[in-house]
Parts: structure tokens; sequence; C-alpha cells
């Protein structure tokens, strides 16, 4: 009786949560640009006041980079689980910037062919997914006028940038973090509307590399040929990464991974995942990884080595011939089973040392390192949590993978002894770390009533 009321609740005060949800999607906390500082401040402020409202004891707290928010609400009668949740308020940056059709941090509520959506940078990751459990908090206070059993609440903001205060933070702070379970919403749905828990999250290494030659910029007619040119030396040395069969070709890469489980495959087998739609999606259509792997391995359970950003040189309007001093690239690596982001980052510089020719010199700017992580799902809490997604969405809630990474998942493990269950709303569309980010309208909505409905079953 009283979950009927909680979800006819986040029905009727759905307006005012996609309001709440445009206005923190305003703020431009873009972690890991340093101009952005201020505005992930804002981002943490904002939340802080929001859960006090709700009756949280609340605060945003100071680390080495953005803040921490952190909260405690909820008493319970002690029968239930102390519960965690995690998200981030922090953001991609925006850039290119010319492919938004609207201002990244103006958000709309837009009408598409595919139904409603709300549209700016952060809308689905991470702002979206996270309002969804702290709008069913709020419908639950509403009509219980307490909070779902003892709840913490804790969001990071520099999720986006490798996560590099929160070992430290969750170690310091252990005590005051430790729960039954943590709860996360920062995944996506199966298939549209297919809901799932996420059991398997890749790792991470980030690697900025700059390879200097010349003390100057020099012409290329006056020196091309005898001058060494740092774009060439830095092209040789990222094509040398993968074999003619989509391999990473770094000596011991594959030293840690596990082949998957049979269990697993067949599980995975049974969901009957449509590569063919997947890629036709984005506009492609032959899966460009290992030669001997499925699409959906190629993304849950194999290792990557891609490169998302390059430059060097003159790249503007028209054209000049210029041998630049320098040129970089930013690499990373997705990791899976054991293997081990110092020892991969290791291999890499190696590799790239080992490539330098004479008069060449190599800078390194690591990028955050983050292990894979996969769940235990033991805890009867995953079945109930199971039952309840399936009730609001009327088809089964599958397991599934992912080829995505946030650090901390493995880290409540790790570090505080606590299973972690991931639970989100995103669509494949969703255009996170894209232009055109949204998130539709109907995630949030039954994003929203899923909490509820899980935490019916939980608190
Ligand atoms: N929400 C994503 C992770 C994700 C992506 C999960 C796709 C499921 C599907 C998260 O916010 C994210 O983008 N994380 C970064 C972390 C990295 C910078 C350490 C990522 O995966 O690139």
């Amino acid at each position: 009786m009283t979950l009927d009321a909680v979800l006819n609740r986040i029905d009727a005060t759905l307006p005012e949560a996609v309001d709440r949800l445009l206005e923190l999607a305003r703020i431009p906390s873009i972690s890991t640009d340093p101009t952005y500082a201020g505005d992930c401040q804002r981002a943490a402020d904002w939340l802080v006041r929001d859960l006090a409202a709700l009756g949280f004891q609340a605060s945003a707290r100071p680390t080495p980079g953005h803040p921490m928010v952190v909260a405690h609400g909820g008493a319970g009668d002690g029968s239930g689980r102390h519960l965690l949740f995690y998200g981030h308020y922090d953001v991609q940056p925006v850039d290119p910037l010319n492919l938004w059709a609207r201002d990244p941090f103006d958000p709309v509520v837009e009408e598409t062919p595919k139904g409603k959506v709300i549209r700016g940078r952060g809308t689905s990751d991470d702002k979206g997914q996270l309002l969804t459990f702290i709008e069913a908090c709020r419908a639950w206070k509403a009509v219980h006028g307490t909070l779902p059993g003892k709840l913490t609440i804790f969001l990071e903001g520099e999720e986006e940038s490798g996560s590099p205060s929160l070992v430290p933070f969750m170690r310091e702070n252990a005590d005051e973090l430790k729960a039954d379970l943590a709860l996360i919403c920062d995944t996506g749905l199966y298939e549209d509307r297919v809901p799932a828990i996420t059991t398997m999250l890749r790792g991470l290494v980030g690697e900025e590399v700059v390879i200097h030659a010349a003390n100057k910029d020099l012409h290329s007619g006056s020196y091309g040929g005898a001058a060494a040119n740092p774009i060439r030396v830095l092209a040789k040395i990222l094509a040398g990464l993968h074999d003619d069969q989509g391999r990473v070709t770094l000596p011991g890469f594959y030293d840690d991974v596990d082949e998957l489980p049979e269990a697993v495959r067949a599980q995975w087998q049974g969901l009957a995942f449509d590569h063919a739609r997947f890629l036709g999606e984005v506009g492609l259509s032959v899966p460009a990884g290992e030669r001997d792997r499925t699409p959906l391995e190629m993304i849950w359970s194999r290792p990557t080595c891609e490169f998302n950003g390059i430059a060097g040189g003159y790249a503007g309007a028209g054209f000049k011939t210029v041998l630049p001093a320098e040129a970089r690239a930013k690499v990373s690596f997705r990791l899976v089973s054991r293997m081990d982001p110092a020892k991969i980052r290791a291999a890499f510089r190696a590799y790239v040392e080992s490539c330098l020719p004479a008069d060449c010199r190599v800078e390194f700017h690591p990028h955050g390192g983050s292990p894979a992580s996969v769940m235990q799902i033991a805890d009867p809490a995953f079945e109930e949590a199971r039952g309840a997604l399936t009730e609001e969405w009327g088809v089964s809630a599958a397991y599934i993978g992912s080829g995505g990474s946030i650090p901390i998942a493995g880290y409540f493990k790790s570090v505080l002894g606590m299973d972690a269950m991931l639970i989100g709303f995103a669509k494949d569309d969703d255009q996170i770390h894209s232009p055109n980010e949204k998130y539709d309208l109907d995630s949030f909505h039954k994003g929203i009533r899923s909490w509820a409905r899980i935490l019916d079953r939980l608190a």
C-alpha cells in the first residue's frame, strides 16, 4: 500500500524532479579542467543543500581535488540493511562544442521521435542517474515521514578524471563510509526497455605521452629530411601497439587476462546480443577488435588499448609547412580480470622508450589507473533488487557486463569490504562523453520508481 503511495507521489511530482535535474545540470562541473574547479564546488554545495532539505546530515568534504559529498540519514528500525548510495556529480568536457545543437549547460526537455529527453552535459552521466535515487528518497520521505532505513549518500566529483582522491578519502573515512551494501547508479539498461544489474566493469589506465625532438618548431623545407619529426615518431609508436589480428602487442599484456568462465559465457549467449544493431546504430558494420572475439566479448571481457586524442604541429585552417618540436597523444587501456594498472603503465612506458630514435625525448603524464572489478552477487539483496526491477519494467532484469569503468566499484570491496550493486537506467544512445548527451525522461521517471521499489524491499 505505502509503496503504491510512494510510486504515485513520484508520478505526481515528476515535473519538479525534472526541474531539479535541469538546475543541477546547469552547473558546468567538468572535473578534468581546473578552470571549472569553482563549478565542481558549486555542484557539491547544491547537492549538500538538497540532501540537507531531505533531512540528511550532509557536508561537502575537501580533498586535494574536488570535494566529496557525504550525507547520513534515516535510522531504520534495525531490521533492514544500512545502504550506501554512490554517484558522481562531475561531468566530461564538452568539446567539440560546434557539434552541440545547443549550449551543453543550458539543458532542456526536448520532444524526439523516440519520446521526451532531457538534453545537456551530465543529464545521463551521472547527474540524472544520481538524482533517480535522491528523488526516490524524497518521495519516500513525503509519504512515510522518514527516509528509507539507515542511509549514507556518497557523491564524488572526480569520477570522470580517474578518481585520484578517492582511495585516500575512503581509507581516512572508512568507519564513516562502511555500510552493509553499496548501491551505484552509473550504468545502463541492457536494451532500451530491459533493466539490468551490471556485474563486471573494466578497469582503466590513462597515460599522456609527449615526444620532443628539436628545441623549436622548424621550417619543413629548411630542416625536413634532416631533422627528427616527433609526429612521425609518435605515429610509428602508436601504430606499433596493435598487430594485424587486432591484438595489443605490449609484452605481457594478456598475462593476467582470464578466459570467461563457461557459466558466464552461456549466460551472455542467452542475452542474444544484437551485434549488427549495436554497431549499425553508430554507423559501423565491422568489429575492429581482436579477430577471434565477438563484439560483446570485446567490450565486456577483453582489454583494449585506445587513442583518445592526438595533437602536434599545425592543424588549423589552411596549411603550414612546419616540423613541430613536439607531438602528444592521450592513450588509455581498458583492463579486465587480474590486470594490474601499474604493470600495464610500466609496460607501455618501456615500449615507448624502446622506440625512441636519437635526439628524441619522451615525457609521460599519468591520468588515473584502476583495476577491473567483478561483483559478488551472492547477497540475497541482488535477487530482491532484480525482482523489483522486473516488476517495474515488466520484463526480466538481466545480469550484464559493461565496457565502462567506475573505479569505486572495486574499491568498495578492496578498501571497505563491501559488495556493490550496480543499477542504472542509461541507454546506449545517451551520447555520454559525446556532444548532445541526453537522458530519456522515461529513464529518469522509471529509474526513480525502480529505486523506490528496491528500497521498499531492502531498507
Ligand atoms: N558512467 C560511466 C561508466 C559507464 C560507461 C558504465 C558506459 C556503463 C557503460 C562513468 O561515468 C565513466 O564514464 N567512467 C569513466 C571512468 C574513467 C575516466 C576512469 C570511463 O569509463 O571512461
